[in-house]
């Protein structure tokens, strides 16, 4: 036997549980699975897209518990029984979210291929906002922050796009924080 075939270790599995978009899932995963690859590999999720798979370019960000992350950066694993929502779990096509009409109705988008990373950011963007939570360019941390450009910028600083679709997006999620926030 080579030392290769003697070295050869069988990958560690576990099994979680955890709602995705509402329903509840069971999965077996390698458990260096990322939540990214068990989304759209192993759950057919593939609205949340793939891009640098190192935490630079937000393609991937959905919302666990309601907290936006970059889902290539964690495990599977460690969502044992978390609530999570990916773009498929936002709006369907006959009753958008109020962020994914105003993306369309503002052109937020030129490929598309950041925009369902760009959408669950805004939406957890206006969560932090109604919730107080003040940012590096909020003034006065004892107010309650407001969606100006500045901090909509700066909140969504980690989403980027390629195709500059910048101006547009930040004009939907103005809308929908003049609307709902
Ligand atoms: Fe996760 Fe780029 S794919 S941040
Ligand atoms: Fe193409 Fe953003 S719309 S990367």
């Amino acid at each position: 036997m080579g030392a290769s075939a003697s070295l050869a270790i069988p990958p560690s599995t576990a099994t979680v549980s955890f709602e995705i978009n509402g329903k509840q899932r069971q999965l077996v995963l390698d458990t260096r699975t990322t939540l990214l690859d068990a989304l759209r590999e192993h759950l057919q999720l593939t609205g949340t897209k793939k891009g640098c798979d190192h935490g630079q370019c937000g393609a991937c960000t959905v919302l666990v518990n309601g907290v936006r992350i970059n889902s290539c950066l964690t495990l599977a694993v460690m969502h044992e029984e978390d609530k999570i929502t990916t773009i498929e779990g936002l709006g369907t096509p006959d009753a958008l979210h109020p962020m994914q009409a105003a993306f369309i109705k503002h052109d937020g988008f030129q490929c598309g291929y950041c925009t369902p990373g760009q959408i669950c950011s805004a939406v957890a963007v206006l969560g932090e906002i109604r919730s107080d939570i003040p940012s590096h360019v909020t003034a006065d941390i004892t107010a309650r922050p407001q969606a100006t450009d500045a901090e909509l910028r700066e909140r969504t600083s980690g989403n980027i796009c390629r195709c500059g679709a910048y101006s547009n997006i930040l004009e939907a999620i103005k809308e929908v924080a003049g609307e709902h926030a």
